[in-house]
């Protein structure tokens, strides 16, 4: 049974995101592997949402554990290939002005949002690990365009995905596999809370159009990267709202 890889199910996004899959009729016959620090929250929630216990699977992973994630590589990402699709949306947030970072908060932030992905992505990225047509998703976020003060770590290791999407974009495509980044709207969630009122007004002020929903209408836009309904959409920049681009590409 082809498998959909998710971290971060148990988040504001993540869990907008199990009540729009067990709606989405392509993946019906897909098996759900859900990938973080809490199984047992994410396994209720998919079965809170009406996700099919027969076809999800919980699984512990802390992405700030470079030996866990490499485990977790060696591990499932291989016993359960192939997969059709995977959904890299956990992070953190824990942030500081650059000159406040100790060397280990800085890796801390880097492990969970860019290091851990990316160990992921390259085992996906090998022969027999991803179906014709899978489709994976990194989640960044505007910081990494912008930058953001006070969010040093944050806004670099979200850089760092976008990187990654260009770098690996030959590699996937010969594959027949399609990689892409997604920059969600602004969705209350612990990453938002952290701010100071000044940094949140900034944030929200760059916006064109508000969105009243924007946990799942993020939650739609990582369901449509995922599935066939884009299978034109390749190593692009997703921008799921309506914060002004930066971007160079
Ligand atoms: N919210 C926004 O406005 C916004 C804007 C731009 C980008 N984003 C990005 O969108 C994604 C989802 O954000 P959200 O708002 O849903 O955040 P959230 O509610 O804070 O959820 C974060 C998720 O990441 C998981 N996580 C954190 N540390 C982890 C670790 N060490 N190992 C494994 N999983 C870990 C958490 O799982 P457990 O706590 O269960 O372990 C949780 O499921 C993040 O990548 C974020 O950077 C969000």
């Amino acid at each position: 049974m082809p498998g959909l890889l998710v971290t971060g199910a148990t988040g504001a996004i993540g869990s907008a995101f199990l009540s729009a899959l067990a709606r989405d009729g392509e993946w019906k016959g897909a098996r759900l592997v859900l990938a973080g620090r809490r199984p047992d929250r994410a396994l209720a929630l998919a079965l809170e949402r009406g996700l099919d216990r027969e076809r999800v699977e919980a699984l512990p992973l802390d992405l700030s554990d470079a030996a866990g994630v490499e485990d977790f590589r060696r591990g499932p990402l291989r016993r359960l290939a192939p997969w059709k699709g995977a959904l890299f949306l956990a992070g953190t947030g824990l942030d500081a002005p650059l000159a406040r970072h100790s060397g280990d908060s800085w890796d801390g932030v880097w492990r969970v949002n860019a290091a851990g992905p990316a160990a992921l992505l390259a085992g996906l990225d090998r022969e027999g690990a991803l179906e014709a047509g899978a489709s994976v998703v990194l989640v960044s976020s505007i910081s990494a365009c912008w930058g953001n003060a006070g969010q040093a770590a944050y806004a670099a290791s979200k850089g760092a995905l976008l990187d990654l999407v260009q770098a690996r974009r030959a590699s996937m495509g010969a594959r027949g596999a399609r990689l892409n980044a997604l920059l969600p709207p602004l969705v209350e969630s612990p990453l938002l809370s952290g701010l100071s009122p000044g940094a949140r007004a900034g944030l929200f002020s760059r916006r064109l159009l508000p969105d009243p929903d924007a946990a799942s209408s993020c939650a739609a836009q990582a369901l449509f990267l995922l599935s066939r309904r884009s299978s034109f959409v390749h190593a692009q920049i997703w921008h799921a709202d309506s914060r002004v681009s930066s971007l160079p590409w």
